[in-house]
C-alpha cells in the first residue's frame, strides 16, 4: 500500500446507500438515501491513507443516464490528475454497475485505480455488506502499482471488462466468467491473481469526443429467441426514414450460442445495416465469446455481453460537434 495518499471516494447511490424502515428488511429499502459522507464516516481508513468524499449523484442504478456518466468520468479524470491522489472508489448500485465500469474503462482507461463498489444490502440492515466492500474498495485504490476501471464486491476484485451481476440476492453477486477474478481483497490486502487492466492511450480520444458530442446515439438491444420477428427493427427504421428525432443509429443484437440470429431477425438486421445502421451481434450467452466464422455478414462483439457490446457502439458512433 502506498503511504501518505489520498482516495476519493465518489458518491452514485445505489443499495450502499439504501435506507429500510425496519433493520430486518434487505430488499423493501429505498436505494440512494444516505450520502457518501456518511457512508465514509463508518469506514476505518487503512494507514497512511486519508479519504475525501464527494457525492456526484444518488440514483438507484437502474435509472443511471449518459449525464450521470458523463459527469462521473470528468471528476475521474480531475481527481486521478491530482498528484497525492492514489486512486478514486466509486459507490455505486449493483444493477448497472458493469455497464458503468466497463464505460469508465473506455474512456479512462487510467494508470492509477477506479474502483466500484456496492452493496447487496441496505445501509440499514442488520449487518450490511456496505461497509467492508467500501474498505476493500479503498484498500485496492490505495494498492502501490494498481490501476485501471475494477470492481470490488464481497472480497473479489473484478476486472471491467470482465465483471457481470449473476445473482438476485446474494451478497457475492458479481463474477467475472471464463476470465476468473483479478484478486481478492484479504484482511486489508490485495492478492492478485492477474494483471490490472491495460492502460490505453486510445481511451483520452473517445474521453474527449463524448465529453463533446451534442448528443449520444440511440442504440438498442433486441433478443434473439425462439420464434423473434423482424417488426422492432423494420419498425425503427420506418421512424429513421421517416426522420425521427434521436433515430437509431446501431443495434445490439443479443444472440444464440456462437452469435446465431433467428432468421427473421437476421434479414431485419441485414436491412437496417444496408440502410446505415451499425449492427453488433452479442452473445447472450452468460459466458464464453463469440468464435468468428467465414463470411458472416454482421460484425461480432466477441466477448462482450450484450449491454456492454452497446457502450463500445454507442463510443464508436459518438460524432464530435460540426
Ligand atoms: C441499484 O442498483 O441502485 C439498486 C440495487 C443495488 O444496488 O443492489
Amino acid at each position: 500500500m502506498s503511504t501518505f495518499s489520498r482516495v476519493v471516494v465518489l458518491g452514485t447511490g445505489g443499495t450502499i446507500a439504501g435506507r429500510a424502515a425496519s433493520a430486518g428488511d434487505n430488499i423493501g429499502y429505498t436505494a440512494a438515501e444516505v450520502g457518501v459522507a456518511q457512508l465514509l464516516a463508518g469506514v476505518d481508513a487503512p494507514a497512511g491513507v486519508t479519504l475525501a468524499a464527494e457525492q456526484v449523484s444518488q440514483v438507484d442504478s437502474k435509472d443511471m443516464s449518459f449525464d450521470i456518466w458523463r459527469r462521473l468520468a470528468d471528476r475521474c479524470a480531475a481527481w486521478l490528475a491530482e498528484p497525492d491522489v492514489a486512486g478514486v472508489v466509486i459507490t455505486h448500485g449493483t444493477d448497472t454497475l458493469e455497464e458503468t465500469a466497463y464505460f469508465l474503462q473506455s474512456v479512462l482507461a487510467p494508470d492509477k485505480p477506479v474502483v466500484l463498489t456496492c452493496a447487496m444490502r441496505p445501509a440499514t440492515a442488520l449487518a450490511p455488506d456496505g461497509p467492508q466492500n467500501l474498505r476493500d474498495a479503498i484498500v485496492v485504490a490505495a494498492t502501490a502499482g494498481a490501476r485501471g476501471v475494477v470492481a470490488v464486491c464481497a472480497g473479489t476484485v473484478h476486472a471491467a471488462a470482465d465483471v457481470q451481476k449473476v445473482h438476485t440476492y446474494r451478497l457475492d453477486a458479481f463474477d467475472s466468467g471464463d476470465a476468473g477474478p483479478l484478486g481478492y481483497v484479504e484482511e486489508g490486502e490485495v492478492r492478485r491473481l492477474r494483471e490490472w487492466p491495460a492502460v490505453d492511450a486510445s481511451a483520452r480520444q473517445r474521453f474527449e469526443t463524448m465529453l463533446a458530442a451534442p448528443a449520444w446515439p440511440r442504440v438498442e438491444i433486441l433478443v434473439s429467441h425462439a420464434d423473434a420477428r423482424g417488426t422492432i427493427v423494420d419498425a425503427l427504421l420506418l421512424a429513421r426514414r421517416q426522420g425521427e428525432v434521436e433515430a437509431v443509429e446501431g443495434l445490439v443484437l443479443a444472440a444464440t450460442g456462437n452469435g446465431t440470429l433467428h432468421r427473421s431477425l437476421e434479414e431485419a438486421a441485414l436491412r437496417a445495416q444496408a440502410d446505415g445502421v451499425a449492427v453488433l451481434r452479442a452473445t447472450r450467452c452468460m459466458q464464453g465469446r463469440i468464435l468468428p466464422r467465414p463470411n458472416e455478414k454482421l460484425r461480432d462483439a466477441g466477448a462482450l455481453t450484450p449491454v456492454k457490446a452497446r457502450i463500445a457502439l454507442m463510443l464508436e458512433l459518438l460524432k464530435s460537434p460540426a
